[in-house]
C-alpha cells in the first residue's frame, strides 16, 4: 500500500462495449448458466467511472442513458467496488460517477463494464496490490462479461463466457449500432432461446473455423459474413421489430448484421468509416432504427485515464 499523503483523489477509467461477433449457445448448466462458446470485440463506445474516498457510499450518474441506471446497492459499480473493498480490507466508503454512453441493457455488456472499471478504479485508488489474475476472478464472480471487460481486444470466451483465450486477429473494424428504445432482460432472452429449442438436444458449442480464419486475415467481408448468434432468435421472437432493423442495414450495404449479445441492440459492420456513416445516415433516414451510433474495434479494455473527460 502507498502512504495516505500520496493516494490519488479520484481515479477515472474509461472502458468499452463489446460486440459478440459470434455467440454459440450450448445446453442449460446446472447452475442455471447455458455453456458458452463466443468471440468478444471490444468497440470504442465507452462508460467512464470516477471513484473518489466519500464519506458514505453512493453512485451519480450522468449521460444519455442516465434514468435507466439504479442508483441503489443494485447498481453493478457498486456491487464491484463493495466487493473489492471487503476482499482488501477497505472499510472507507467510496462515490462512483458514471458517465453512460453505453446502451443500458441493449447486449452490450454496459453494466458488466462499469463493474470492470470500478475495480480497476478502486484496486489504483487504493493501491490494493491485487495480482492482475485475482482481479480477473473477482470480476467473473461480478458477471459473465465481466473479465472480457477488463482485457479488451478481441477474446475467445467459454464456461459461462467467463474464461477468456486469446484469438489471433488484425485489421480494425468499422461498427454501426442501431440502439433499440426498450431494453431486453439478459435471463428473459435466455429462457427464450430454450424455450425455442424445447427439448431438442444441444452439442457442447465451439468456435467456428470460418471465423476464426476471417479474423487471422483481418477480412471485414469475410467478418460479416461469419456473424452469428444464438440468442438472435430469441431477442427477435421478444422485440419482432428488430428483423425489420436487421434487414433494412444489410439492404442498405452492411457486410453483416447481427442482434449483439442478448439483444436488442442490432450491429453492423461496414468496409470503412465513410460506408459506417453512410449507413448511419441512411437507418435514420428510414426511420426503422430509433438511435443509431457508430464506433471501431477492437479497443483496449478498462484503463486509467489521467482525468474525467467530462464532469
Ligand atoms: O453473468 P451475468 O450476470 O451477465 O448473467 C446474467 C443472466 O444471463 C444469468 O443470470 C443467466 O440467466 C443468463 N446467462 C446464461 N448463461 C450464460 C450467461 C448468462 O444463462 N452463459
Amino acid at each position: 500500500m502507498t502512504s495516505a499523503a500520496t493516494l490519488p483523489r479520484s481515479v477515472t477509467v474509461r472502458v468499452p462495449a463489446k460486440v459478440n461477433l459470434e455467440l454459440r449457445v450450448g445446453p442449460r448448466r446446472a447452475d442455471g448458466f447455458h455453456a458458452l462458446s463466443t468471440i468478444y470485440m471490444a468497440v470504442g463506445l465507452f462508460d467512464e467511472v470516477t471513484v473518489a474516498p466519500s464519506a458514505e457510499w453512493e453512485v451519480t450518474i450522468s449521460g444519455p442513458y442516465a434514468e435507466q441506471v439504479p442508483t441503489d446497492a443494485t447498481n453493478l459499480a457498486v456491487v464491484a467496488a463493495r466487493t473489492l473493498a471487503e476482499e482488501v480490507g477497505v472499510h472507507e466508503p467510496v462515490s462512483l460517477r458514471i458517465h453512460k454512453e453505453i446502451p443500458v441493457a441493449g447486449g452490450m455488456a454496459g453494466g458488466s463494464a462499469d463493474a470492470a472499471a470500478a475495480l480497476v478504479a478502486c484496486d489504483h485508488l487504493w493501491s490494493s496490490g491485487m495480482a492482475r489474475e485475482e482481479l480477473v476472478q473477482l470480476a467473473a464472480g461480478l458477471g459473465s462479461d465481466v473479465p472480457f471487460a477488463l482485457s479488451g481486444g478481441i477474446a475467445m470466451g467459454s464456461g459461462r463466457g467467463e474464461a477468456l483465450a486469446p484469438v489471433l486477429a488484425r485489421g480494425t473494424f468499422h461498427w454501426v449500432f442501431a440502439v433499440s428504445q426498450t431494453g431486453l432482460s439478459t435471463p428473459a432472452v435466455y429462457a427464450e432461446c430454450d424455450r425455442l429449442r424445447s427439448n431438442a438436444p444441444i452439442a457442447a458449442p465451439e468456435p467456428s473455423s470460418q471465423m476464426m480464419t476471417a479474423l487471422r486475415s483481418g477480412d471485414a467481408e469475410a467478418v460479416g459474413r461469419a456473424l452469428s448468434n444464438d440468442l438472435q432468435d430469441a431477442a427477435v421472437s421478444l422485440q419482432p421489430g428488430l428483423r425489420d432493423v436487421l434487414d433494412a442495414g444489410l439492404e442498405f450495404g452492411a457486410l453483416g448484421g447481427i442482434v449483439s449479445g442478448s439483444g436488442p441492440t442490432v450491429a453492423f459492420l461496414t468496409a470503412s468509416p465513410e460506408m459506417a456513416l453512410d449507413l448511419c445516415v441512411s437507418l435514420t433516414a428510414s426511420g426503422v432504427a430509433g438511435e443509431v451510433r457508430r464506433a471501431k474495434a477492437p479497443v483496449h479494455g478498462a484503463q486509467v485515464i489521467p482525468g474525467p473527460s467530462r464532469v
